[in-house]
């Protein structure tokens, strides 16, 4: 097939246009190849735009209503850009047992979307995110690269409110 990622967003660079065509030619043939064509141009981009989900659907010939309800489906894929403050939670076994379910309720909740969805304002996203290897000190939440442990729900809010002020804090020293 002739198209390319070019000719359908004009918004990716030039180097993210040659990775996602290689991603998609490196899986050619692979059966059940959708999911980790997608996951791989998530890491390129950083979220899954609808015209891209569209370029997959073609070049790998199959109908966009799959490919979005795939993206739509898992909460490891965004179609909108990660916030400034990107929560994740940890989903993995130990986690898990350790009730992160909840934290991630209590998240939901107090930012009015799901897991691996921005807030409108693109201030904050929530990922779920597989084991960070800190399970003895589950549940474990990261907000950007820091990482919170033996989180307690009634402690959300304060640890986002701390995190946004050491945040500021860490720029103005900075
Ligand atoms: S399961 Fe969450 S850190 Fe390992």
């Amino acid at each position: 097939m002739g198209s390319t990622v070019a000719g359908v967003i004009s918004e990716v660079t030039v180097e993210q246009r040659r990775q996602i065509d290689h991603i998609i030619e490196s899986f050619d043939g692979t059966p059940g190849r959708l999911i980790p064509v997608l996951h791989e141009t998530q890491k390129v981009l950083g979220f899954l735009p609808p015209e891209i989900q569209e370029y997959i659907a073609i070049r790998l010939n199959i109908p966009i209503t799959d490919v979005h309800g795939v993206v739509t489906f898992y909460s490891l894929f965004s179609e909108k850009p990660k916030g400034k403050f990107c929560i994740g939670v940890c989903k993995g076994t130990a986690c898990y047992v350790k009730k992160s379910q909840k934290i991630l309720e209590k998240l939901e909740e107090l930012l009015g979307i799901r897991g691996g969805d921005t807030t409108d304002d693109g201030k904050y996203s929530i990922e779920v995110l597989r084991c960070l290897g800190s399970c003895g000190l589950g549940p474990v939440m990261t907000i950007n690269e820091k990482v919170y442990t033996r989180v307690k729900t009634d402690r959300i809010k304060e640890i986002i409110r701390e995190h946004e002020e050491w945040e500021a804090n860490k720029d103005e020293c900075s």
